[in-house]
């Protein structure tokens, strides 16, 4: 038995945001978004296309959304737009998280209220949550058609997850011509955050066949298109090969959550201030090898992604790939100095960690 649900709309398109306009209707938005869309031009574009249905533009964005600072805009955004039914996120993961978190109202309009909900305390009942239209320039996080949202507490050392039944988006716009800017170390990071939600959704108790079969197709077009991208960041189609394959690996890893690999990288990010996409990915030869021997169809799924006849080659190709694209698998680059051993254990005992194929004592 299994089922497989995603109520994300989305749509492609490569001419800009010229949906966006149909998909919002005659509601109000709010647009969230991150500091650069402004002198790229895209934030202005919005603008113009939605006029006086524009209530109002939130662009200081940072990386990795912090409670520190979501608690003064969500409070700034529940006083002044409590009425405006939908917001527009129009950015990377950071920004799509950041927005899925502004969405439920507390009974106060207090952030704290949000904070013990995410916390495991209190729970929320979504009555008067707005609507959510996802328009991302990565290519990477898949945050555009999934429910969950990061929430970083750097000062407490903890890392939470939103979730809850109305933090879908209602809508995924893709346009990959939005991603042509990303820098080269963020194409890489975000490039390599989706290779993990496609592989971490395979190796996953949660897989069913159609997650398993998005996820073949996003890992096989990664691993093909990533390195031509680094060395054209300015082309089109491999922005749309790799906009498509995070799009595909989000929403593979939407029905299976992730595994090990993640639940081994927020700990890596918060003490070692390694980015996202590099922290859940450096690991992945040495989750994969975890991962074979546990499941005979999650191994020829691995063997077919990497066109190996056996564990070592797979692993050996995806070594070859990550240091091809300057990431070194070593975990002491990263400055960690624990075995991986040891952190794998602590790791599988986290709620990603529990979803990794086999909770290996072996
Ligand atoms: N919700 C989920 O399911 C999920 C999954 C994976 C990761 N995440 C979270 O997403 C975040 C990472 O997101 P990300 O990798 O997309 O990066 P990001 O959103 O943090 O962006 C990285 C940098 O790139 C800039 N940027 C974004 N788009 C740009 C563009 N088109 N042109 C120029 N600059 C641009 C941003 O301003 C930022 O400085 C992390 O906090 C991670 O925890 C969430
Ligand atoms: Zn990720």
């Amino acid at each position: 038995m299994w089922n497989y649900h995603n109520p994300v709309s989305v749509h492609a398109d490569t001419k800009g945001l010229s949906r966006l306009a149909a998909v919002l209707g005659d509601r109000r938005a709010l647009l969230i978004t991150f500091p650069e869309a402004a002198a790229l031009g895209i934030e202005g574009q919005i603008a113009g296309l939605l006029g006086k249905q524009l209530a109002g533009i939130e662009n200081a964005v940072q990386p990795n959304p912090d409670v520190s600072w979501l608690a003064a805009m969500y409070e700034r955004i529940w006083q002044r737009y409590a009425d405006v039914e939908c917001i527009i996120a129009l950015g990377g993961g950071s920004v799509i998280d950041c927005a899925k978190v502004m969405l439920t109202p507390t009974p106060s309009g207090r952030f704290d209220e949000l904070l013990q909900h995410l916390r495991g305390g209190t729970q929320l009942s979504g009555v008067g949550a707005k609507a959510l239209i996802a328009i991302p320039t990565t290519a990477g996080t898949g945050s555009e058609v999934t429910p969950w949202a990061t929430v970083w507490d750097a000062a407490a050392g903890n890392k939470y997850s939103l979730h809850c039944a109305w933090t879908w988006p209602q809508t995924a716009l893709i346009d990959a011509s939005l991603m042509l800017s990303v820098p080269a170390s963020t194409t890489l990071a975000s490039g390599l955050d989706a290779l993990s939600h496609a592989l971490e959704s395979i190796w996953n108790v949660n897989r069913n066949p159609v997650s398993s079969s998005l996820a073949f197709g996003a890992a096989r077009e990664i691993l093909a298109s990533l390195p031509l991208l680094m060395q054209d960041l300015g082309n089109l189609s491999l922005r749309e090969r790799m906009a498509s394959a995070a799009l595909q690996a989000g929403l593979a890893f939407s029905n299976t959550k992730t595994a090990l690999a993640h639940s081994l990288s927020y700990d890596i990010t918060l003490t070692h201030g390694v980015v996202h996409g590099i922290a859940c990915s450096f690991s992945l030869p040495h989750v994969m090898r975890l991962a074979f021997g546990k499941d005979a169809q999650v191994d020829a799924l691995l063997l077919r992604i990497f066109d190996a006849t056996h564990t070592e080659a797979a692993v050996a190709r995806l070594v070859a790939f990550l240091e091809g694209l300057g990431v070194s698998t070593d975990p002491a680059s990263y400055g960690i100095v624990d075995s991986m051993d040891g952190l794998v254990q602590l790791a599988l005992q986290g709620p990603r960690g529990r979803n990794f194929i086999s909770n290996i004592a072996n």
